[in-house]
């Protein structure tokens, strides 16, 4: 079985999960307030900030990623412009799933390099569904989905992307256990974000923003 259909079934069980929660049912039905989103955003950009570093490194380690991993992808600091504009004064922690994840993808990049592969799958998977929160979300707050509305993160990339991604993830020189461990790593990674998502409940992120906004002032 091609290793995208391998990725796709070890993902869509918790993908599906975390479609449920009810943070991303707000965020799809364009419900949630630009202060909520960034606190997702803050969570999002601590993942992307410590992740990113570890793809290029396990890159260097294992050079049949370089095809793969490619640094103009990174969106660290999209996610940094975004908070800029929506939170300008935030610096909240990673929550404890988001470090859990880091430190997982840390050591198993550190042990099996070519488990980098699922993390990636998983960040540039996600902008998959970025396609539909770009919309939503931009109509939701009624701005246009441009740059500069605090949604850089979801701006499509360039035509093609996708289907490269997919053509560089099928080209990795993998024996069946290395497939094994780059599925376990991308469902790893998902099971943290759902985590964050199930914990992140939207009242719940409106109230913490509007507690943020009543001490700032
Ligand atoms: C917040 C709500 C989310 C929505 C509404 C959403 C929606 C979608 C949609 C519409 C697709 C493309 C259609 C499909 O193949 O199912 C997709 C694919 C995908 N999403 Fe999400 N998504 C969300 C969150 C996430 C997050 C947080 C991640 C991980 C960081 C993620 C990872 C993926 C991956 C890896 C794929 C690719 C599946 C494939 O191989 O085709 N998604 N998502």
């Amino acid at each position: 079985m091609a290793v995208i259909d391998r990725l796709r079934i070890a993902v869509s069980p918790v993908h599906r999960a975390l479609e449920g929660t009810a943070l991303a049912r707000a965020m799809a039905a364009g419900d949630v307030s630009p202060a909520a989103y960034a606190t997702l955003a803050r969570q999002t950009w601590h993942l992307h900030a410590d992740v990113e570093p570890q793809l290029a490194r396990a890159a260097r380690a294992w050079p049949a990623l370089e095809g793969l991993v490619d640094p103009s992808h990174d969106r660290a600091a999209l996610l940094a412009t975004d908070l800029r504009y929506l939170a300008p004064d935030d610096a909240t922690p990673a929550h404890p799933a988001i470090i859990e994840a880091c430190a997982r993808v840390r050591v198993d990049v550190e042990m099996r390099p070519w488990t980098a592969a699922g993390p990636l799958y998983v960040l540039e998977g996600s902008r998959l569904g970025s396609a539909v929160l770009l919309r939503a979300l931009a109509a939701g707050w009624g701005v246009p989905a441009t740059a500069g509305v605090g949604l850089d993160y979801h701006l499509p990339p360039s035509a093609g992307w996708w289907a490269s991604t997919v053509r560089s993830l099928e080209a990795l020189p993998l024996n069946a256990s290395q497939v094994d461990d780059i599925c376990a790593s991308a469902s790893a990674l998902m099971h943290s974000l759902w985590c964050l998502y199930q914990d992140l409940k939207p009242a719940d992120v409106d109230a913490a923003s509007a507690l943020r906004a009543s001490h700032a002032s």
